[in-house]
């Protein structure tokens, strides 16, 4: 059984003030909901900007909710400024990162070979990888999104060692539905939710069956439940609403 995961991009927003008061409401509710028994086992998490990271981990070490970077270096370390290696987002606590966001693909021209490589060193250093894939609106009205999806993750199949991918996660998110208020339809979304466990079912069985694909692209509190029903839709990349703790909320509760 794979366990439902939602996850929360703060992309780059937030303050000290804002970030911890988010962090005191999200708490606060999954204990509550705990106590009245409305989650069943799923887990959350959040990927705050790098420079909150500290502030995330002394807040959220003695709970259930993880955190992690919004991206890493390809690099090991050394001279390459304004990045973040894998070894700190380790350091912070970090249980995973986000690779291959289409906003890093977009604006900072990540290439399919970098996502592979930075797949490899977080998988290979015991972090759980969410591999970001998706088409844009034009790929999708030329009927090419099984295409563009499968070769976005074929780079990192081909090019990250096996044992890397043993947590992979992976993130669908058509571009076109990232922050515009669209959201794919629960069959678009399920739709190309199959298309991508059978595609990892090419490569393995055991890998298709395991691996938790999330859905991403304006997910809300109102629109969460239908599209998690979805028999291969396991959870949410939500970005707008999760800065929104009651939203964010209905959102962990639709997943459970
Ligand atoms: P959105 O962002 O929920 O604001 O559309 C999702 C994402 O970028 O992961």
């Amino acid at each position: 059984m794979r366990k439902p995961l939602v996850a929360g991009n703060w992309k780059m927003n937030g303050s000290r003030e804002s970030v911890s008061a988010l962090i005191d409401g999200l708490t606060t509710g999954l204990t509550q909901f705990a106590k009245d028994g409305l989650v069943n086992d799923i887990e959350v998490a959040v990927f705050p900007s790098a420079v909150f990271v500290q502030q995330v981990e002394n807040a959220l070490s003695s709970t259930n909710v993880a955190w992690g970077l919004q991206n890493i270096c390809t690099a090991e370390s050394g001279a390459y400024t304004g990045e973040a290696s894998v070894a700190m987002a380790k350091d912070f606590g970090c249980k995973l990162v986000l690779v291959g966001h289409s906003e890093r693909r977009a604006i900072y021209g990540e290439t399919d070979a970098d996502v592979a490589t930075k797949v490899e060193r977080a998988g290979l250093a015991g972090l759980v990888p969410v591999l970001c894939v998706g088409e844009s609106l034009e790929e999708r009205q030329e009927g090419r999104t099984d295409e563009v999806v499968a070769r976005q993750i074929k780079a990192v199949l081909k090019n990250s060692a096996p044992e890397s991918l043993t947590e992979l996660v992976i993130a669908y998110e058509p571009v076109w539905a990232i922050g515009t208020g669209l959201t794919a339809t629960p069959e678009q979304a399920q739709e190309a939710h199959a298309a991508i466990r059978g595609l990892l079912a090419e490569h393995d069985a055991d890998m298709a069956a395991r691996t938790r694909i999330l859905y991403g692209g304006s997910v809300k509190g109102s629109n969460a439940a239908e599209i998690f029903a979805g028999a291969d839709v396991d959870g949410g990349l939500v970005g707008g609403a999760s800065l929104d703790v009651q939203d964010f909320l209905t959102i962990c509760r639709a997943a459970g």
